[in-house]
């Protein structure tokens, strides 16, 4: 018999016999005559309730993986239209409920985040698998639509395309003596697998910018890493970035578009699925539970978040303007900051974080552009063309996204295209060499005005959750002290 998922049954508004479910125990009820059981497997927020004789219900506890076979009747209960009628019930595995560290009762993030391969039972933390899926799936159709060419990149790289010094390094464990048979020559390379130093890599950028000379236009949605001392809600070690390149564009414009129309077309995806419904329900159940915890985002926000973004015209500001306003709001008293906003100084996340709560209102992303040049990476190209990069305060056509609370989400620009420029840049942060040197053929061999972008794939899945912490939207996360199972 054909078996049918929770989220499919619980749809079914008619009787039908010969009924195959599976899925595990979430609950269980037991009366002298009856016992009720409640069912999931992860296809929806809600159970189904299977009514069992209570002598069958001994096997099963909390947890247990179960499959049953009954009729699907009318229910004389008020919570359920449908309920199973349990002919047939099978345990399909050990389940020791009384000694599991996940307990059906609230457990704080902090404790959940040290058994990562229990986690994602909870009910809402197995929506966020199903959210993570369904935005892959967005995007996907979205570029697809836009005519961008999905890839892959390399994760072990060469250079730092950041050039921020948070890489990590590959090392191999390979033993002095197993290279005695070796070459002579090869064993002075020994310490390195790859005879020179590599590494994870921080962005996709510099290959995808490579790719980009051959199609157009492409994307990649892959893992990066940096070994930031970063021990806040916003960093990772490894997380998902979203990256994608264009070619023939000299505007700015263009890349922000590009951002505002994905992530509006993500939006509204979510906005008519059941994965977003039941999301808005699972922030309704937060709240009710933690009454408390006012920072995170009500169901009421999360909608008005989706509806900000999926209608698209987000406010852009320079740079400079946004110091400015920044410093008018502290000369007013509007805001106090631990860190007075300066032009040369940058920004810090609490005035990003004004920013997006300010000029955005907290319901639409700001895009900051042209920032100074000395603040941004050397593959940036100038605001305008003509100036000499020498120049301190002179920017750069580039941007930055933010929401409130986790600052940055994405960040992109216009790339030097042009050869001796690009080389000028790189001497002046001091990453010019060998090992970039294909990154500079580039700019010689079919060289073509181009932008991209890179977004924090984790963030905006919280962005988008109403989570507040980046290790709780990723099943296994790792951060700075820290990488569990
Ligand atoms: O701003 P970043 O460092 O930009 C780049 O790496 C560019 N090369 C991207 C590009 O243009 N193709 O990183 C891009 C985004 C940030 O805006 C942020 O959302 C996210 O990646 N990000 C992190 N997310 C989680 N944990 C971290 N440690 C992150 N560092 C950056
Ligand atoms: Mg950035």
């Amino acid at each position: 018999r054909e078996r049918v998922n929770v989220a499919r049954l619980l749809a079914q508004q008619t009787a039908a016999d010969g009924v195959n479910v599976h899925g595990w125990v979430q609950s269980l009820r037991r009366q002298k005559k009856v016992a009720f059981a409640a069912i999931s497997d992860g296809s929806t927020l809600d159970t189904l309730q299977a009514v069992l004789k209570p002598e069958v219900s001994a096997q099963l506890s909390t947890g247990t993986a179960v499959r049953l076979t009954g009729s699907w009747q009318a229910s004389k209960g008020s919570k359920q239209s449908h309920e199973l009628q349990v002919s047939h019930v099978e345990a399909l595995g050990a389940n020791d409920a009384e000694h599991n560290p996940l307990q059906p009762k609230y457990q704080t993030p902090e404790f959940l985040r040290t058994i990562p391969h229990l986690r994602p039972r909870i009910p809402a933390n197995a929506i966020l698998l199903r959210l993570r899926s369904q935005v892959i799936a967005s995007l996907t159709q979205f570029f697809s639509q836009q005519g961008f060419v999905q890839t892959h990149t390399p994760i072990i790289t060469s250079s730092d395309c950041e050039g921020a010094g948070e890489v990590f390094t590959i090392s191999s464990n390979m033993a002095k003596d197993s290279v005695e048979s070796q070459k002579p020559e090869e064993k002075a390379s020994v310490e390195h697998f790859f005879r020179t130093p590599k590494y994870l890599t921080v962005s996709a950028q510099l290959h995808l910018e490579a790719l980009a000379q051959a199609v157009d236009r492409v994307w990649t949605l892959s893992p990066t890493f940096r070994a930031e001392r970063s021990d806040t809600p916003r960093h990772l070690s490894e997380f998902y970035m979203l990256e994608a390149e264009l070619c023939f564009t000299k505007e700015l414009d263009d890349v922000m578009s590009v951002v505002e129309s994905m992530l509006s077309a993500v939006a509204a995806d979510l906005l008519r699925s059941r994965t977003g419904t039941e999301l808005l329900r699972t922030r309704e159940a937060h709240h009710a539970e933690q009454e408390t915890t006012t920072e995170s985002a009500t169901a009421t926000d999360l909608k008005q978040r989706w509806t900000g973004l999926a209608e698209g015209g987000w406010p852009r500001i320079t740079y400079a303007n946004a110091i400015e306003m920044l410093l008018d709001a502290v000369s007013q008293s509007k805001v106090k900051f631990t860190y007075k906003p300066s032009y040369s100084a940058g920004l810090q996340a609490e005035h990003e974080r004004y920013i997006a709560a300010t000029i955005g209102e907290g319901k639409r992303p700001v895009f900051v552009t042209d920032y100074p040049r000395v603040q941004k990476a050397f593959y940036m190209a100038p605001t305008d063309p003509s100036d000499d990069e020498s120049t301190a305060d002179k920017t750069v056509a580039c941007f930055d996204l933010l929401v409130p609370e986790l600052c940055e989400l994405a960040g992109g620009s216009i790339r030097e295209h042009r050869s001796q420029e690009l080389l000028k840049a790189m001497d002046a942060k001091g990453v010019a060499g060998e090992h970039l040197d294909w990154y500079q053929d580039l700019r010689e061999y079919g060289s073509v005005p181009h932008g991209g972008f890179g977004l924090g794939f984790d963030r905006l899945l919280c962005y988008l959750s109403g989570v507040t912490n980046v290790r709780d939207v990723v099943a296994f996360p790792r951060w700075y002290g820290r990488c569990e199972c």
